[in-house]
């Protein structure tokens, strides 16, 4: 009865993957499997949250050595294609320099997944749009943690 459960559960599990292997690429199903830099990141040198045009929000923080991104996590309650857009771009941007992380775009991404779904693009807007926010906020902490009055940055994590 067990087993017989069990071959149920993979063949539903094989249906869906065989219907989103229609849809999108191995890398985007890879990334949404297997999401990579998942999870928050304490005293963060630069936070930011953003919510996209559809409802969804995406959380990325930044711990940053010196001109680089020494680590990149991201959080998010959107959707699959969702969390593969964060794991990529915190996958891409980790040990980059923050000026080239800056210019990344959701091109970029879009590149790094193979595409997505038309409707789905808004998704990568998002993850990119998160990170420049994360990396503004960064300098602004930095800003004002070399401020006259001394104050601690207000690091997030
Ligand atoms: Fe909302 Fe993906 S469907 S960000």
């Amino acid at each position: 009865m067990v087993k017989d459960l069990d071959q149920v559960t993979d063949e539903i599990q094989k249906a869906i993957l065989d219907d989103a292997r229609r849809i999108y690429s191995e890398k985007v199903i890879d990334h949404f499997l297997h999401p990579r830099n998942a999870g928050g990141i304490k005293d963060a040198d630069g936070f930011a949250r953003v919510k996209g045009p559809c409802g969804d929000t995406m959380y990325i923080y930044l711990r940053i050595d010196g001109t680089r991104i020494a680590d990149a996590k991201f959080m998010t309650d959107g959707c699959g294609t969702t969390i593969a857009c964060g794991s990529v771009v915190t996958d891409m941007v980790r040990g980059m320099e923050i000026k080239e992380a800056s210019k990344l775009r959701y091109t970029h991404i879009l590149d790094a997944l193979d595409g997505l779904p038309d409707e789905h693009i808004h998704c990568s807007v998002l993850a990119a749009g998160t990170l420049r926010a994360a990396i503004k906020n960064y300098y602004l902490l930095t800003q004002k943690s070399k401020g006259k009055d001394g104050r601690e940055s207000q690091k997030r994590g």
